[in-house]
């Protein structure tokens, strides 16, 4: 299946991820960044968290679209796709990644091509979204609606929108070792822009011609164009699974 980052670059999208930082999205994974170590921040979308990742570490930010990555700054940049990483074998110490795999469409051999850059004995810390716990209430029948919409644009797009459940499993298949995850929750967004954000999609889905499954599409667009007028004040809380893991 042809992989297709179903958030894309629009600048709602982008400005949601320009507000995270390292000091709560990288948390988990401080322990792993000794000084002087070699880090990769995969996924790195427009560095608001690879800047500050890991201060006294050598950081590389990587992302597939290289439009977003930022120049002129104190840390690298390189554009690349997770599956054909530009650095030697064993030649990292760290690979850090937040909110990437629920993209991709091979996470296996993503894994793959991480083991290869990771030194043995180096670490690797994911963090990865699952829509499957993600708190979101009231749960109407136009928001339950608009969001089987957004899983199936998810799907169609190649990703996993419950990747946070089975990356633990992933991670053990491919031979990480000393795997540890936690789950955490935080309002990415507010309920009401939730339902636009989703409203958006599909929209935009609908809009390009032969789109896949159009009718559940447009019906699950017009739901969330209902939740997106709805009065009900409500709340949402993103279900994010947070792991580390040693070559
Ligand atoms: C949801 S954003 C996350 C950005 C940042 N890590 C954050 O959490 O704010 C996912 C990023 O992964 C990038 N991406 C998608 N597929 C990729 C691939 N195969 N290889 C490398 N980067 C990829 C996208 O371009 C996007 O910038």
């Amino acid at each position: 299946m042809l992989e297709g980052y179903a958030p894309g670059y629009a600048q709602d999208a982008l400005s949601m991820m320009n507000t995270r930082t390292a000091s709560d999205r990288a948390a988990f994974a401080q322990q792993l960044f000794t000084p002087g170590a070699r880090v990769l921040d995969l996924g790195c979308g427009q560095g608001s968290i690879t800047k500050t990742l890991a201060p006294a570490c050598h950081v590389i930010g990587v992302d597939i679209h290289h439009p977003l990555l930022p120049t002129g700054s104190t840390v690298d940049y390189v554009t690349a796709t997770v599956y054909a990483l530009p650095f030697a074998t064993a030649s990292l110490d760290v690979v850090f990644s937040h909110a990437l795999f629920e993209h991709l469409t091979n996470p296996a051999a993503a894994l793959t091509e991480i083991r290869r850059v990771l030194r043995p004995g180096g670490h690797l810390a994911i963090s990865t979204s699952d829509w499957s716990r993600a708190k979101i209430r009231p749960r109407t029948a136009n928001v339950d609606a608009a969001l089987r919409g957004h899983y199936l644009l998810r799907r169609q797009n190649g990703g996993d929108p419950f990747s946070g459940r089975t990356i633990a499993t992933k991670l053990a298949t491919a031979g990480f070792t000393n795997i540890t995850e936690r789950t955490r929750y935080r309002e990415d967004l507010t309920y009401r822009a939730l339902a636009t954000y989703i409203e958006t999609r599909l929209a935009a889905a609908l809009a390009r011609p032969l789109t896949k499954d159009h009718d559940q599409l447009t019906s699950a667009a017009r739901s969330a164009w209902s939740w997106t007028k709805s009065p009900a004040i409500g709340d949402f809380h993103q279900c994010w699974q947070e792991l580390t893991a040693t070559r």
